[in-house]
């Protein structure tokens, strides 16, 4: 197969923050707030009253500060150019094609993403697509021999997986966490990429080793407090990733969910927060950082997570941790830019350190912004009951079990992306 290569620009570029930071305070002259803030009230005390305040001035607000006080600031948008590295178009008995395509994006030297694009073949028309971050490898998602091995830094171990899990002895071992076959048979396609691409998940936060240095201004050496961690770096990766898939067009990006697992369910929310093209937003377990509050230190605390994952956040967020009740949003808010799109919330009984019950407040507080807003939220007689998926636009599961993603969990996004979808 001959390799082939073709030049994209982003058709899309990420609303750019209106508010600079040199308008927001430092931490220490923050209100001190014990309470959920009012998503539809400004940081300078006024109230939104006209759905255009909330697009012009409160959307725009709530965007920079979460990016000024914990997640770090975006870049804006680069183009992306692909390169296709291997492709099969006979997978699960003809039901389905794939293709591994490496795009490059941002400053030269920046590390490319490698993406695995498994498409079905034996339904008429584009297909609504799932974007999902991965754990361990491409190579891990799909047992086909040639499908590329990750060369990116890579997790010792994974679960599935035995041994080295960035050699031979990875490959296929999350296909029960992916499912892909399931996911075709469903009708939708599966665009996957390794997390470690764009920033190795390695407990250190000097920043050296992922996307970020590549990003550097003139004379930058190290990264400033405002600049992004981790979880905001895989959001990028994702932009960029329905940036080739808006051009390739190959699945139709007009019905696009995004699913990603605990660290990288933090960064679902928060990729689908900043961009609109993600209709059907699934953070699944992401707890603390993600679909947790950070207030009232119930499961992991915002100390105990900056302690722990130095280099997830901004080196802001650490000063929040003796003071959680400064921080002028809370995790609802966060909920509230991807009003009026669909969020799914779910959740696993014996993970009480991703706080279930606190993430069901946290889409009941989201709610009146997507009443403000005219559309229905979450249902009013909503509660969480065991194994039950709560459909709403902003929906809640909970099943019995541990901290992992399952066939069974899979159905569930599944059911949740039909009803909002097509
Ligand atoms: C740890 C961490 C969580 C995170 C999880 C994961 O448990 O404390 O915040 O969600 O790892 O990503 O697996």
């Amino acid at each position: 197969m001959r390799p082939f290569c073709y030049l994209l620009v982003a058709a899309f570029l990420l609303p750019l923050a209106v508010v600079s930071a040199a308008d927001f305070p430092p931490v220490s002259e923050l209100p001190i707030n014990p309470e959920l803030p009012d998503p539809l009230v400004m940081l300078d005390g006024s109230k939104v009253t006209t759905k255009e305040q909330w697009e012009q001035k409160r959307r725009p607000e709530l965007k920079a500060l979460f990016q000024h006080y914990m997640y770090g600031y975006l870049p804006a948008a680069t183009g992306v150019k692909a390169t296709l590295t291997a492709s099969n178009n006979d997978l699960f008995d003809g039901k389905a094609s794939w293709k591994s395509v490496t795009l490059h994006y941002g400053p030269d030297g920046t590390p490319p993403i490698e993406l695995l694009l498994v498409v079905p073949r034996t339904q008429k028309g584009v297909p609504p697509v799932f974007v999902g971050i991965n754990f361990c490898g491409n190579h891990t998602v799909l047992a086909d021999p040639l499908v590329p091995l990750t060369t990116s830094w890579y997790r010792g171990s994974c679960p599935g997986c035995e041994g080295d899990v960035a050699t031979e002895k990875g490959r296929g071992g999350q296909v029960d966490v992916w499912n892909a076959e399931m996911i075709i048979d469903r009708g939708f396609a599966l665009a996957t990429f390794y997390y470690g691409d764009v920033d190795p998940d390695k407990n250190t936060n000097d920043f050296t080793d992922g996307v970020q240095p590549h990003f550097f201004k003139d004379g930058q050496t190290e990264p400033g407090k405002h600049d992004w961690g981790a979880v905001a770096a895989w959001a990028y990766g994702v932009h960029r990733v329905i940036d080739f898939l808006d051009a390739d067009q190959s699945v139709d990006t007009k019905r696009l969910a995004l699913v990603g697992h605990s660290r990288l369910g933090k960064a679902t929310l928060f990729a689908g927060a900043l961009d609109e093209r993600i209709k059907v937003v699934i953070p699944h377990q992401a707890g603390c950082g993600g679909t947790a509050p950070n207030r009232f230190n119930v499961g992991e605390s915002v100390e105990r997570i900056n302690t722990s994952f130095p280099h997830w956040f901004n080196d802001t967020f650490p000063e929040f941790n003796q003071q959680v009740e400064r921080l002028p949003f809370d995790q609802h808010c966060l909920v509230t830019l991807c009003a009026p799109r669909a969020v799914l919330f779910s959740n696993a009984e014996e993970d009480q350190w991703a706080d279930p019950n606190g993430q069901f407040n946290m889409l009941k507080a989201a709610d009146p912004v997507y009443r403000f807003l005219g559309v229905d939220g979450l249902r009013p007689d909503a509660k969480p009951e065991m194994g039950k998926l709560i459909d709403s636009r902003l929906g809640y599961y909970i099943r019995p079990g541990k901290h992992s993603m399952t066939t069974e969990d899979w159905k569930v996004f599944l059911n949740f992306a039909d009803r909002h979808l097509k």
